[in-house]
């Protein structure tokens, strides 16, 4: 059995006073859920990564990270290494978000070396794919789906495998108010689960956690979890409003 996962990616968004009691409210009104029925984490800028981590210390509710460097330290002016993200009390990174690969301009190559630091930094790293609309309608989305997991995987042993998420995200979904269906998410889900029992093995396979991501919200959040292969939910938008996210919790419980 999968324990369903949710987590909340605030991209760059909140305040030092926002941020902090948006995790508070987080904190409380999934305090019957989280941890329990469904692991919980939530991904607040870098700039409020300690004052979140104090607002939910106590609670069930993990911290992560939106991004990573690849070094451990060094002359790397504006990046952030995975040991600052444990010291400031992170578990998880996000790796390869669709906006970190169509807007920064991240390649397969980069978000591989950022999930192999995060691993031999003790982080858990969730590895973002999904293909562009044009890749859609032009048929490519397995074919887009299986390069990103082959090119992100890539040297990652089964041992460090159990430490990862994965998520798919259709990157014609993020941030439109346009959700895959339950069927369009099922189907790129079952195909992930596929190639991970091809690249390791099948217990692997059934073990791992995927993620959907792309407008999910409360009302959508039953029934794309109903799916047999979906096994959370990389929520934006709706994680910005504590009771739209608590209720995708709940629901997700
Ligand atoms: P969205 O974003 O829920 O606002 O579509 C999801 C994501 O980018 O992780």
């Amino acid at each position: 059995m999968r324990k369903p996962f949710v987590a909340g990616n605030w991209k760059m968004n909140t305040d030092s006073d926002s941020a902090v009691k948006l995790a508070e409210a987080i904190a409380v009104g999934s305090l019957e859920t989280a941890g329990q029925s469904v692991d919980v984490m939530v991904c607040p800028p870098f700039v409020y990564l300690q004052s979140v981590g104090r607002a939910i210390d106590g609670s069930s509710v993990t911290l992560g990270s939106q991004n990573v460097y690849t070094e451990s330290e060094g002359a790397f002016t504006g990046e952030i290494s995975t040991s600052m993200l444990k010291d400031v009390g992170c578990d998880y990174v996000l790796c390869g978000h669709s906006e970190r690969r169509h807007v920064i301009g991240e390649t397969d190559e980069l978000i591989n070396k950022k999930l192999s630091a995060a691993l031999a930094g003790g982080l858990l790293p969730i590895l973002c794919v999904g293909e562009l609309i044009e890749q859609r309608q032009d048929n490519k989305t397995e074919q887009v789906i299986t390069a990103q997991i082959k090119k992100g995987l890539a040297g990652i042993s089964a041992e460090d495998m159990e430490k990862v998420t994965l998520a798919y995200e259709p990157v014609w979904a993020i941030g439109t108010g346009l959700t895959a269906t339950p069927g369009q998410a099922q189907q790129v889900h079952a195909l992930i689960r596929k190639l991970l029992s091809e690249l390791y093995n099948e217990q692997l396979a059934e073990k791992t956690r995927i993620q959907y991501g792309g407008s999910a919200k409360p009302d959508n959040a039953a029934e794309l979890m109903a799916q047999p292969d979906v096994d959370g939910l990389l929520v934006g938008g709706a994680s910005l409003k504590a009771d739209d996210f608590v209720a995708i919790i709940k629901a997700a419980g």
